[in-house]
């Protein structure tokens, strides 16, 4: 595997992006010790201090079309639920469509990202940010957040729970690139609390509120109303 560490950077996100377009090989993981300018979805800050967290980011270079690169974001949270479990005892929830919930509060955020032209991936871009030793948060998402010293009480090898989480990206992906989406999207429906549930989800331009009754093949969250029409939800927060 190949690996390039650094011990801060602006955000993990940004060197693999680079990386990628000098020509890593599909695989290259970017991990570092600190993000000062981590990336969050929707244009959000991670926070990402020095020496606690998981902060990493997977260069694949997949031959799909880029509307199924989603179907790799849920991939992920089935890698990462697996490898914190294998790693922790731990066992935590997904909400759609990249939260990774322990308690009900946020454990691991994932940030896809893509290089390509509208009918050709050149390179999905991973982001997998997992706090694992913190035990002081800021105060806007002390409410919200959480980690698996917390939760556990006592200090996690960080090195395990990489080294866990890859191999079971590695087995998911390979069976991804041989069965392709079906058999993932089972397991991530095995772990996801949003399908079955009363949601609003918050997209960039309106608010939904109904019934969660499904993802489709693509990873795509379906809502329905209460007038009974459904709608395709692309991205969004979801509250309960
Ligand atoms: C989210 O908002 O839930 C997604 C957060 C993704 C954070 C990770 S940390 C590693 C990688 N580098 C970044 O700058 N962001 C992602």
């Amino acid at each position: 595997m190949n690996v390039h560490y650094d011990k801060s950077v602006n955000s993990t996100q940004e060197i693999a992006h680079r990386i990628s377009r000098e020509g890593a090989p599909e695989g290259t993981i970017v991990v570092a010790d600190e993000q000062v300018a981590g990336k969050g979805r929707l244009g959000r800050e991670w926070f990402s201090p020095i020496g606690t967290g998981i902060w990493m980011s997977m260069i694949l270079k997949p031959k799909i079309p880029p509307q199924q690169a989603p179907q790799l974001t849920l991939l992920t949270a089935v890698a990462v639920i697996r490898g914190v479990k294998a790693a922790t005892g731990i066992q935590c929830d997904i909400k759609w469509p990249n939260d990774i919930l322990l308690n009900g509060k946020k454990l691991v955020g994932i940030l896809t990202e893509m290089q390509a032209d509208p009918d050709q991936i050149h390179s999905v871009i991973i982001g997998t940010g997992i706090n694992v030793n913190e035990t002081d948060f800021p105060e806007e998402i002390k409410e919200i957040a959480t980690s698996l010293k917390i939760e556990k009480e006592e200090e996690i090898n960080r090195a395990t729970v990489i080294k866990r989480i890859l191999e079971h990206f590695e087995e998911l992906y390979e069976l991804f690139l041989e069965e392709g989406f079906l058999p993932i999207k089972k397991m991530w429906e095995d772990h996801a609390i949003t399908v079955g549930r009363e949601i609003t989800a918050r997209t960039t331009t309106k608010t939904l509120h109904g019934f969660a009754c499904g993802i489709t093949d693509d990873g795509v969250l379906l809502l329905k109303d209460e007038t009974g029409e459904i709608h395709k939800i692309y991205s969004a927060d979801i509250e309960f």
